[in-house]
Order: structure tokens, then sequence, then C-alpha cells
């Protein structure tokens, strides 16, 4: 299988760039070989690679910044993944992007369902629900799989803050009202290749019958200080601590340009019935991360 990936450099594209290599020839491109807010150039490099499936782990992932470039955020987030689901249907190519948690307004208190009703709080939300909207307008054989609370041990993500500050800081003060689903990317790139491999002889067949907008994250919530604690609690180095207090904060005391849902735990009971494949809880999925 041609398999065409955006976002190699991404926390999931890294990831994605590996666990789909078992499935065929993966053709990867970053922000280096390939500006995506160049559209003419987007749509000639998938023509000329002719992938028989489409991977978008590439995003305006700037949640803050965003508020102030709602225009490149509108481009990257919704314009291009119309123009990838446009060429892919026309290839019958399957597509695979990526949306996100951020598309709820985080005022339900139990877990969201692809059902609920959408209501982004902020640029970066609207512009993933606009792309989720183009994606399916475009029709094809597409699965939007809206994830919430990546991380990545590379680079600089959630997990990689609360090391290097437990390592550098007396006391950490963390909100307790923000609740989620952490998704390890490196876990949400070997379910999506799961995935993909379910399908192989007849791809356009098997996930236009599927196509439609998914939850998947880890399985079950927590708030950003449990998570913080369990962070700590699992480092493999903890003699390198030198944190002694975890301090309970609230989102208010932390103003960002963004305004944040809060509680947007996702319910992925839909994507594991359909393809009988599921991610594991955030715990167990962060212990396997921090293993030494
Ligand atoms: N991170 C989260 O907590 C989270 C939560 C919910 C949903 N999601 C969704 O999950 C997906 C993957 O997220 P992630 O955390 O892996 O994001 P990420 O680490 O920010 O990666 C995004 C990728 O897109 C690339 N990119 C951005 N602008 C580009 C451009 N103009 N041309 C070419 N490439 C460009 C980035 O390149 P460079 O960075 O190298 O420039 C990077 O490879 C996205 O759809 C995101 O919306 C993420």
């Amino acid at each position: 299988m041609r398999i065409l990936l955006f976002g190699k450099t991404g926390q999931l594209g890294w990831e994605l760039n590996r666990t789909l290599a078992p499935l065929g020839d993966v053709y990867a491109f970053g922000p280096d070989e390939l500006d995506l807010i160049e559209v003419d150039t987007l749509t000639r490099t998938i023509r000329e690679v002719q992938p028989e499936l489409i991977v978008n782990a590439s995003a305006y992932t700037a949640v803050d910044r965003a508020e102030q470039e709602p225009k490149l955020a509108m481009l990257l987030n919704e314009k291009v993944p119309m123009v990838m689901a446009e060429e892919a249907r026309k290839l019958n190519a399957p597509f695979i992007h990526y949306s996100t948690d951020y598309v709820f307004d985080g005022a339900k208190t139990s877990a969201y369902t692809e059902d609920d009703l959408t209501n982004p709080l902020n640029v970066y939300g609207h512009s993933k629900l606009k792309g989720e909207q183009a994606i399916g307008q475009v029709g094809g054989a597409h699965v939007i799989l809206r994830t919430s609370w990546v991380y990545s041990l590379r680079g600089n993500g959630f997990v990689s803050k609360v090391l290097s500050w437990a390592r550098s800081q007396d006391t950490l003060k963390i909100v307790t009202d923000q609740v989620g689903s952490p998704t390890w990317a490196r876990m949400l790139a070997e379910v999506t290749s799961a995935m993909a491999a379910r399908s192989f002889s007849d791809s356009w067949e098997y996930f236009l019958e599927k196509s439609g907008v998914y939850h998947l994250g880890g399985a079950g919530g927590v708030s950003r200080f449990d998570f913080t604690r369990a962070i700590l609690e699992l480092d493999p180095h903890p003699e390198e601590q030198k944190v002694k207090e975890l301090e309970a904060a609230l989102t208010a005391d932390f103003p960002t340009p963004a305004i944040r849902p809060l509680t947007t735990t996702l319910d992925c009971s839909r994507f594991n019935r359909v393809f009988e494949l599921s991610m594991p809880d955030w715990k167990n999925t962060l212990r396997l991360a921090l293993e030494k």
C-alpha cells in the first residue's frame, strides 16, 4: 500500500511514520519538504505520489497564537484538510484525519459522544470543527479521529514539562478544573495503524462504509492536577525530583488568550465497537510511556 503521511515532525506524525511502515511504502512530509500553505504544491504532491491511503497528522496546533492568526489557523485546519480529502476521493484513497476535544465547550459533566453538540470556545477549536465539516462535505472514504490531550516524550508536551518542572521547582501549581482524556501519541499511532491494517484488501469500501467522526483518546478521564500527580508517581527517576508540593489551582488563575473548555472527557465506545479496537486506560498507558 502507498501511504501518504503529512505532519511527520509532529508528536503524532513522528510515531505514525514508524507504526505505518509495516503496512507499505510511507511517503512522509513535514514542513521542510512541503509548506502546506502552498495549496497548489500540496495538490501536485498528492497527484504525484498517487497514494492508496492519506493520513493527515499535520495541523495548526498553537491554541493561544491562533487567536491572533485566525486566517492561518483556518487555512491549515479547514482548507488544507479539505483539499487532502478532495484529492483522496479522486484517487479512491481513504483519508484519515485528526480533530480535537476543543470542538466542545466543556460544559458537559459526563463524557462527550460524537452525537453531542459542538460549541468551540476558541479559534483553534473553531478551525478544527470547520475542517471536520469540510471533510464531511467532500465525502469519500474518511475517518476523523477526535482526540485529546496528546502527549509525547519527545519535544516539550505536558508530560515532559511536568517532569522538567519537578526537577527545578519546589511547588507545582496545577489546575483541578480541567478534566480530559490524556492520549499518548504512540498509542494513538498504534491504534490508527491497526485500524488501517484491518482494511488491507478493500480499504476504500471498508472506510466508505464506516466514514465519519469517531472519538479516540486514552480511556477514562482525569483532571490536570491528578494527571500531574500520576506523572510524578510514575517518573522513572523520582530521585531527581526537587518538587515538594502540588498546589491546586483553577484555570482562572492562569489567564490565556484562548479560553479552554473545562471538561472534555471523550466517550470512545463508537470507535471501539466499529473497529473492534480500543485505547487502553490513560493511566496504564502513561505507565507504559514512562517505564524505564
Ligand atoms: N496536541 C494535543 O493535545 C491535541 C489534542 C487534540 C487533538 N489534537 C490533534 O491531533 C493532531 C496531531 O497533533 P500533534 O499534537 O501531533 O500536533 P503537532 O505536534 O503540533 O504537529 C503538527 C504537525 O503539523 C505540521 N505543520 C504545521 N504547520 C505546517 C505547515 N504550514 N506546513 C507543513 N506542516 C505543518 C507541524 O510541523 P512543525 O511543528 O515541525 O513545524 C507538525 O509536523 C492534530 O490534528 C491536532 O489538532 C492534538
